[in-house]
């Protein structure tokens, strides 16, 4: 078998082989849409090649996680989504004989140790920022651990939402790795891809607020202006209402309705002067997850993921993993209830970062949102500055927010042109925080660190200078 990703195969099979001599595995995830999706990927493989496990999530996982872990009596841990970064941590466990690691995870690994069962697209010549995800490489594992007979291409369709829910699909699809992923999944009858308008929303949103909330290209007139987005739906010949009246969402359109709401969509833009690349970004690769039914959440990967952020980042994983495994009743409506908090959180965060502005230094630009934004989000608020006017294009976003325990969280966003000139976030939040007595690291285009209070303004001085550095 070639399986999904070559390039792993060899090393996943004997990740395999390794959980299969265990006598029970501790399974343990990160606190977002793809450590949720991954540990949904794994539980299933185990249970399909009846290995029995525990799951677990941890926030980061530092030095205190991977004692906690240690302190249990497991011999062997699955890490899943991180541990790649810890890596001098676990391996330190491992030689003290405290648990025997099996890793697959996506982030830059910490520098100088290897461990024998780490299965990352980093150490085999691929990306880890744009081609496959934690949930990717828990995938890639998962068809190595399929019982004779088996076959576990079903699970792509969770793979697809880690890998969307990383955004590495933010260049208009996915592709590398990932695409091998997807045409697994649609050879399972599992997931569709198609072409449609990339706009977020197509399952749940009334077609105005699908227009009006999409922002990720700026239509003036339509764009944050809910009379205008009802203005310029009710001059097309669309039927946009439903025979009570109600506003249809897109899903409920016909593929010619589509057709005619998106060309008007892109003339308007046009007509407003939105440049033609930004106009190209509005339509896109789609994926449809196929057995999810039409017009919720779970049919399309994007507002899955989202879903699944609204749970974990607020301490239920618990609901997300169990909307991940099927349940489809009492844990969705959980689930659905978070997501509103969530949206309105995200939706706050924003205003907060537009209100009160980032402090532009040489190389970066940051904004210190003390309590005022949750640090399990503050990152994803960071991601959804970048590209507005409410920061400056072409240098990276820092944020900053208080944890619980009174230490500091930092959250970087880049881009990928800035990738290109030479940025690695990763490095970055890795050597400024360690400079200050923390610890961090994450993606060349995205990454977060912890360090200690009062350590903010020493921080952004470290990560100016290697910033500076590294774009030189
Ligand atoms: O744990 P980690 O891999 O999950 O998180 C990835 C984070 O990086 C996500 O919040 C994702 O949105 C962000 N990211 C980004 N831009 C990219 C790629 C990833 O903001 N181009
Ligand atoms: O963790 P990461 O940065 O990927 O999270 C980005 C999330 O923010 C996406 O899952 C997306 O659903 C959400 N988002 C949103 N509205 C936007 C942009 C992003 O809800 N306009
Ligand atoms: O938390 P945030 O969304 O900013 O995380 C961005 C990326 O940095 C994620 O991939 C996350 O796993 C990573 N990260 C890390 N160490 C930290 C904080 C974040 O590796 N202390
Ligand atoms: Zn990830």
């Amino acid at each position: 078998m070639d399986g999904p990703v070559p390039e792993l195969t060899a090393h996943a099979t004997a990740c395999a082989d390794r959980l299969r001599d265990a006598d029970r595995v501790l399974l343990a995830s990160h606190i977002d849409a793809d450590g949720l999706t991954s540990a949904g990927i794994a539980s299933t493989a185990l249970e399909r090649a009846d290995i029995p496990f525990e799951t677990v999530f941890c926030r980061q996982l530092d030095e205190a996680a991977v004692a906690d872990i240690a302190a249990t009596d497991y011999d062997t841990v699955l890490f899943t989504d991180f541990g790649s970064g810890q890596l001098d941590i676990v391996a330190d466990h491992e030689a003290a004989g405290d648990f025997h690691p099996v890793i697959a995870d996506h982030h830059q690994p910490a520098d100088g140790v290897e461990t024998e069962h780490h299965l990352n697209p980093l150490r085999f010549g691929l990306d880890g920022a744009t081609e496959l995800s934690g949930a990717g490489a828990s995938y890639v594992l998962a068809r190595a651990l399929e019982p004779e007979g088996g076959d576990n291409r079903d699970l792509a369709a969770l793979a697809v939402v880690g890998a969307v829910g990383d955004m590495q699909d933010s260049n208009g699809e996915l592709h590398g790795a990932n695409a091998g992923i997807v045409a697994e999944g649609v050879e399972a009858g599992v997931v569709e891809e198609g072409t449609d308008l990339r706009i977020y929303g197509r399952q749940t949103r009334a077609l105005p607020k699908l227009l009006q909330y999409a922002t990720d290209v700026r239509i003036p007139g339509i764009s944050n202006n809910e009379a205008g987005a009802i203005e310029f739906l009710t001059e097309l010949d669309v039927p946009c209402r439903d025979d009570d009246g109600e506003w249809k969402r897109w899903v409920d359109l016909t593929g010619d309705e589509r057709q005619t709401l998106a060309s008007a969509l892109m003339r308007r833009a046009i007509a407003s002067g939105v440049p033609a690349n930004r106009i190209d970004d509005l339509v896109g690769t789609t994926y449809v997850l196929t057995e999810e039914t039409e017009g919720t959440e779970l049919r399309d990967v994007s507002e899955f993921s989202t879903l699944l952020n609204a749970t974990a980042r607020y301490d239920r994983a618990d609901v997300g993993l169990a909307v991940c495994l099927g349940e489809r009743d009492r844990a969705l409506d959980r689930a659905r209830r978070l997501l509103r908090n969530h949206r309105k959180n995200l939706s706050n965060g924003l205003r907060w970062v537009k209100d009160n502005g980032v402090t532009v230094e040489e190389n970066l630009q940051w904004f210190d949102a003390g309590d005022e934004i949750r640090e399990t989000i503050v990152g994803i608020v960071a991601g959804m500055a970048v590209g507005t006017d409410a920061t400056r294009h072409g240098i990276p976003v820092l944020a900053f927010a208080k944890k619980e325990d009174g230490e500091v969280k930092v959250s970087s966003r880049g881009s990928y042109v800035m990738v290109k000139n030479g940025l690695d976030l990763s490095a970055v939040m890795r050597e400024a925080s360690r400079a200050v007595g923390g610890d961090g690291g994450g993606h060349d285009v995205a990454a977060g660190a912890t360090i200690p209070n009062g350590e903010v303004e020493t921080f952004i001085a470290e990560a100016d200078r290697i910033v500076g550095e590294q774009l030189a």
